[in-house]
């Protein structure tokens, strides 16, 4: 019997619901395959908590973090706590102690989902540089200035592009995009397209492309299907992935992994969504976001064909349309679609 062994940050609002139900699709998929076992160590750092505490996780909190497989977050932030001391304390601490500088974010259109755009051709993924960049956090504020810098260095802006690269050929994929703002951002994006040529330039076979920033998101509109890989800086990959999910009809979709390639730290997985205080308590959040985020983690495990389980059978439940939740068009509920999905599972 293989003992995984995962801790959870559920978080605050629907991140809460979203792990909850994780956790009765991973026992679930435990007792399909008979021979993997999840145990699991749940965190109750969050909004919640730092009102009792005065923190968003306890002082020895990355050493508890770190002593498991995987890590799986719902999403932080609530209302009573600024957002930046929620995702600056908790979140970026995380990303960046474990060096997951990898952000990895697949923008697929499943079958049975339909997207807002008049168009089904809807499969490429979004390497995100998650360690350094215009998320380092640093800077100054008096009461007529604020100052917020970027950090780009070359050893982390040459690390994300040539792991877009390698994936990508891994992947059978035939182009990478740059995502770009050279124009405007005479210091960080020069330096950051500078970088890409030197990159592209070990990849001939490879068609790679640049584009600025705005642009980009005008052709993730328009033109979606010519996207195959694409490479883009912290806030740059943010900002274009809660896009690239809303194509597939909501922002409770697409899932994100936060890797540490190396495998020095655990890498830790979530759904691209916050815990929008709107629908919290509702019990109506899309579970697919982390879901897909599951599988995302199982395949990292290596344990690929529970993945392809899941997956399976979140698709088929998407098609068949009965148990969907509003934010799809259909009129079920968090716990009945994760219902439906564990009974294709089992
Ligand atoms: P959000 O992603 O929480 O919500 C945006 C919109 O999408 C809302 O209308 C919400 O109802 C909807 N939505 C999100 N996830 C959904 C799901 N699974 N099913 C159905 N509808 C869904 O973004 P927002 O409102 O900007 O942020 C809310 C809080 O979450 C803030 O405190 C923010 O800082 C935090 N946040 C945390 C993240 C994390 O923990 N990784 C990521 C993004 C935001
Ligand atoms: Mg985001």
């Amino acid at each position: 019997m293989k003992n995984y062994r995962l801790n959870l940050i559920p978080g605050d609002g629907i991140g809460v619901d979203v792990i909850n139900e994780g956790v009765r699709v991973l026992n679930a998929l435990a007792e399909k395959h008979g021979g993997i076992k999840f145990e699991y160590n749940t965190l109750p750092w969050s909004c919640a908590w730092y009102l009792e505490h005065g923190r968003m996780m306890p002082t020895d909190g990355m050493e508890i973090l770190r002593d498991c497989d995987s890590i799986l977050l719902g999403a932080v932030g609530f209302p009573g706590v600024p957002d930046h001391i929620s995702l600056r304390d908790l979140l970026l601490p995380i990303r960046t102690g474990f060096d997951q500088y990898v952000n990895m974010r697949p923008i697929k259109l499943l079958p049975g989902l339909v997207s807002p755009l008049k168009n089904d051709k809807i499969d490429f993924v979004v390497i995100r540089e998650n360690s350094e960049g215009e998320y380092c956090g640093r800077g100054t504020t008096t009461e007529d200035k604020a100052i917020q810098e970027s950090v780009f260095t070359r050893k982390g802006t040459e690390r994300i592009i040539r792991y877009a690269y390698e994936y990508a050929k891994a992947n059978n994929m035939t182009k990478v995009l740059s995502a770009t703002k050279s124009n405007a951002l005479n210091h960080s994006m020069v330096f950051w397209d500078k970088i890409f040529d030197e990159v592209r330039a070990e990849y001939p076979e490879m068609e790679s492309n640049q584009m600025h920033i705005d642009a980009l998101a005008g052709y993730f509109i328009m033109h979606p299907e010519r996207l195959e890989m694409v490479v883009a800086s912290n806030l740059f990959g943010d900002i274009l992935t809660d896009l690239g999910s809303a194509m597939l009809g909501s922002i409770g979709i697409s899932p994100s992994g936060n890797i540490n390639p190396e495998g020095k730290y655990p890498s830790m997985f979530e759904p691209i969504h916050g815990s929008a205080p709107d629908i919290a308590g509702k019990g109506i959040a899309n579970p697919v976001g982390t879901f897909w985020a599951i599988a995302m983690m199982l395949e990292q495990l290596k344990e690929k064909p529970s993945a392809d389980l899941l997956m399976d059978a979140v698709c088929a439940v998407l098609k068949e349309g009965k148990a969907t939740t509003p934010d799809i068009g259909g009129k079920g509920t968090t716990t009945g679609m994760t219902d439906a999905v564990i009974a294709h599972i089992l």
